[in-house]
């Protein structure tokens, strides 16, 4: 049995006595086999972006007093952990992914206090914390970026970034693009008669670190050491297939190929988990720190090596995320995602806070292919006509249907409440680098971060306080009809709905790490069992015929008229076999 502190600043060194022992218990073990499983396997992990989640301070941005408001409802939902969006000193240029300091809080979220506290009180209440760290670039506003720009070409703190010379032109060194569009160069003010360009494979002000330095190696070794000792679980690590580039940085390649998914990397991951695995029974039942990697990829081999056993946890199965409503579409991903994932399983999540929110995308048209993992734009941010009745019906049913895949199941923070993409912000709203950066050709990620709603009533829907600040993207009108308080005391919402899902989860899923397929099923229909579950979802409109197999008793569908031998159309109906 494990026991964690949240400190409370200064954090307790390792192996120090602690002020209040918080036994954490271990979520997913009730489950089948899961005795002695880590508290990662089978578990449920609630996103919060939390500039969006709940406004404390009345700012108009939500904060770490906000999460904390939260802890409870989330506890209910039934969670085992939350994931933080990044909430480090920043000029918020990418909301937070373009970090100044690597220890420490903006002061927009809160202070260091905050988020022992908040830490703390997840952990009374048997909620893991993970926070997000951004390896691949910091902001331009970082000491080691400006002193990279004081000093000269050649420099030691110049090696920490990737600079090369310029021709004396205006012409950046080649035309490699930025992922938020335009040129992924920019060259340094230095004032001096030939300034070198810089490379940012996002905007401008997120310089890319050069990973061949050791300066930058040993220094994200102490950043990761800083908040493990104040009690983090674990990090989601921001862009990790991207850190380690080919050196010498090969700039006469238009393909940009050697900007992504090298080898290299994992060198840094088996740093980083000797590490987190080094807090294992350190003071006296600590466990160790878990790693998730967000990698855009589709080479299993190199999903493969980055979750190898002495490297990070898990990364996302993006390939299901991206697919269209289609059974043999879903199956597919499943099917890859499986083999693809380490021995810690796969990690699962059908939205996040860079893509169009779950419901508008399964409400548009379906297109029976094959996306692109790498192009978000055909992928998962496509525009459109959307029909919201179907969206809502299909997101019940994808939610039953991520529920009961065998591994980490990551939920973004609004879909519990059926929330849809707002695709129609006012220009002027509009914060994300990718509308600025296009020129408004693609309408970027602000519409799935727009603030949570709280309440059906009050101006900004219990977001924040009443005489608060305006939240920092409008609200549609229609969030009132998700807000949590509504949802709260209907048995029939998209809420309720998840929580027992997650309840059933727990006891009929656990750590269980295979499904087995049941064929034959008619086509549209896919139908597995895992542990001591059987689902059966139905990406169709029309009913199908099916039945479990003997002895499953049917326990949830995600809409009226389920019977044994019947799953309708877009629905997914779950059965629990018997012991
Ligand atoms: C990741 C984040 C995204 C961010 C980008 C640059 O993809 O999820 O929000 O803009 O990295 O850090």
């Amino acid at each position: 049995m494990e026991t964690v502190t949240g400190g409370a600043p200064p954090a307790p060194r390792r192996g120090e006595p602690r002020e209040a022992e918080v036994r954490l218990p271990s979520p997913a073990r009730s489950g089948p086999d899961g005795a002695g499983a880590p508290w990662w396997r089978g578990a449920v992990v609630y996103q919060v972006y939390v500039r969006s989640f709940r406004d404390a301070d009345g700012d108009g941005i939500g904060d770490l007093a906000g999460v904390r408001a939260g802890l409870d409802d989330l506890a209910r939902l039934g969670v085992d952990a939350i994931w933080l969006n990044p909430c480090y000193p920043s000029p918020q240029r990418d909301h937070g992914y373009d970090i100044a300091d690597y220890r420490d809080v903006d002061p927009v979220y809160g202070t260091l206090a905050d988020l022992d506290a908040l830490i703390a009180d997840a952990h009374a209440r048997g909620i893991r914390v993970v926070m997000d760290i951004v390896p691949n670039h910091c902001s331009d506003r970082h000491p080691w970026f400006r002193a990279a720009v004081a000093a000269d070409p050649g420099s030691d703190a110049r090696s920490r970034f990737l600079f090369v010379d310029s021709d004396g032109s205006d012409e950046p060194p080649n035309a490699w693009t930025s992922v938020f569009g335009g040129s992924a160069w920019t060259r340094v003010p230095d004032g001096s008669a030939d300034p070198q360009w810089y490379f940012h494979a996002f905007d401008s002000s997120q310089p890319d670190f050069d990973w061949s330095a050791e300066d930058v190696r040993a220094g994200f070794d102490d950043i990761l050491r800083f908040w493990f000792d104040r009690g983090v679980d674990g990090f989601r690590i921001d862009v990790a297939h991207g850190l380690v580039k080919r050196t010498p940085l090969p700039i006469d390649d238009p393909s940009q190929d050697g900007l992504w998914r090298q080898g290299g990397v994992v060198d840094v991951y088996r740093r980083w988990r000797r590490i987190g695995d080094s807090y294992r029974g350190s003071d006296g039942g600590d466990e160790p720190r878990y790693f998730i990697g967000e990698a855009w990829a589709d080479d299993p081999a190199f999903l493969r090596s980055i979750t190898a056993p002495d490297a990070l946890h898990q990364s996302f199965a993006f390939a299901l995320l991206i697919q269209p409503w289609f059974a043999h579409r879903l199956r597919a991903a499943i099917d890859a995602s499986l083999a693809a994932a380490g021995p810690e399983g796969p990690a699962w999540a059908l939205s996040n806070h860079d893509v169009h929110r779950l419901a508008t995308r399964l409400g548009q048209e379906r297109i029976d292919r094959d996306f692109d993992p790498l192009d978000m734009l055909s992928g998962a941010r496509r525009t459109g006509p959307v029909d919201p009745d179907l969206g809502l019906r299909r997101a019940r049913a994808a939610a039953a249907l991520l529920l009961a895949l065998p591994g980490t199941v990551y939920l973004y923070q609004g879909d519990e409440l059926g929330l849809f993409e707002v695709l129609d912000l006012p220009d002027g709203a509009r914060q994300d680098p990718i509308w600025r950066r296009t020129g408004g050709r693609e309408l970027g990620r602000d519409g799935c971060r727009v603030p949570l709603p709280w309440t059906a009533d009050g101006p900004s829907m219990g977001f924040g306080p009443d005489d608060g600040a305006a939240p920092w993207l409008p609200q549609p009108e229609d969030y009132r009809g998700h807000a949590r308080d509504r949802a709260e005391n209907d048995p029939a919402s998209i809420l309720a709905l998840h929580r027992r899902l997650i309840a059933l989860r727990r006891d009929l899923v656990g750590s269980a790490d295979g499904l087995e397929w049941i064929d034959p099923a008619p086509p549209g229909v896919l139908a597995f069992a895992v542990g001591g579950l059987v689902c059966a979802t139905n990406t169709e409109g029309a009913d199908a015929a099916w039945r479990p197999p003997a002895g499953a008793r049917l326990v949830l569908s995600t809409c009226d008229g389920a019977e044994p031998g019947v799953v309708p159309g877009d629905s997914t109906t779950w059965y629990a076999l018997d012991a």
